[in-house]
């Protein structure tokens, strides 16, 4: 089985590289956890008198980032994570020549993440449902338990994060419109998705997960967070939690 996760998380990474330039472009849900991101960047700040350090996992193509590093003024230092190099060449252009931002290429499952980066933050972000694409040797249930420890691990005492996954009560909302290259293979009742995107001549497997809000309170709980705050809108929901 092991085999089997190994090559499903290569080829999901594998069609993140190659579906970059044209990921979610036309994504007219994107940005609607904006203002909870807002609000927890701002109550960080009112909390440690200071601008706040940022960590985005996922960071993508960076549109999002752009638009919240130019309009909080809440932020000390932006860091954007991606396994992917296309994506995080993508991330480059969308933040030009903003002096608060660092993109850095590392996988966030990577066991050393703390040890070789020696770093810590005040924020971090998982969006638009990272955590659901997150697939270890282990297994993807593995990966998202490790992936929330990871976030748990680099955040400051007191820090706060804010997950947005996609909601499986709205499953209808996956149609070919705005992922007209991702053709579902193969869906489960538990929220798993195997997706096949074809592009360039080549095909490559997606593995995607949608969550019930009890899993992923679960989730979230058992990483050693409280959830503060919570919202649902339109295919996304929303927690802002804290690490206790
Ligand atoms: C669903 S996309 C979200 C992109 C962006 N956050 C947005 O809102 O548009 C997930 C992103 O996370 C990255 N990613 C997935 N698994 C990762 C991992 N284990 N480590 C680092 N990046 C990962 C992918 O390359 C992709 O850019």
């Amino acid at each position: 089985m092991k085999i089997y996760f190994r090559k499903l998380a290569v080829e999901t990474k594998a069609a993140f590289d190659v579906n970059a330039a044209n990921y979610l472009a036309d994504d007219i849900h994107r940005g609607e956890d904006l203002t909870e991101i807002g609000l927890c960047l701002a109550q960080a700040s009112a909390r440690l008198g200071r601008q706040v350090d940022v960590l985005y996992a996922g960071v993508g193509p960076g549109h999002l980032a752009a638009r919240l590093v130019a309009s909080s003024a809440d932020i000390r230092a932006f860091y954007g994570l991606d396994y992917s190099s296309r994506m995080l060449a993508l991330a480059r252009e969308s933040l030009g020549d903003c002096g608060t931002a660092r993109l850095v290429r590392q996988d966030l499952l990577d066991p050393d993440l703390r040890r070789r980066r020696r770093q810590s933050f005040d924020v971090c972000l998982l969006l638009n449902n990272t955590l659901g694409n997150m697939v270890a040797a282990g297994g993807p249930v593995e990966a998202r338990v490790r992936c929330l420890e990871v976030l748990h691990e680099v955040l400051r005492p007191g820090g706060s994060c804010v997950l947005t996954v996609y909601d499986f009560h709205r499953l209808e909302g996956l149609n070919g419109k705005y992922t007209p290259k991702l053709k579902i293979l193969e869906k489960t009742s538990d929220g798993d998705f195997m997706l096949k995107l074809a592009a360039n001549g080549h095909s490559h497997l997606f593995y995607s997960h949608w969550f019930t809000e009890r899993e992923l309170h679960g989730l979230v709980e058992s990483a050693g967070f409280r959830i503060c705050a919570e919202a649902r809108r339109g295919q996304r929901l929303i927690v802002v939690c804290e690490r206790t």
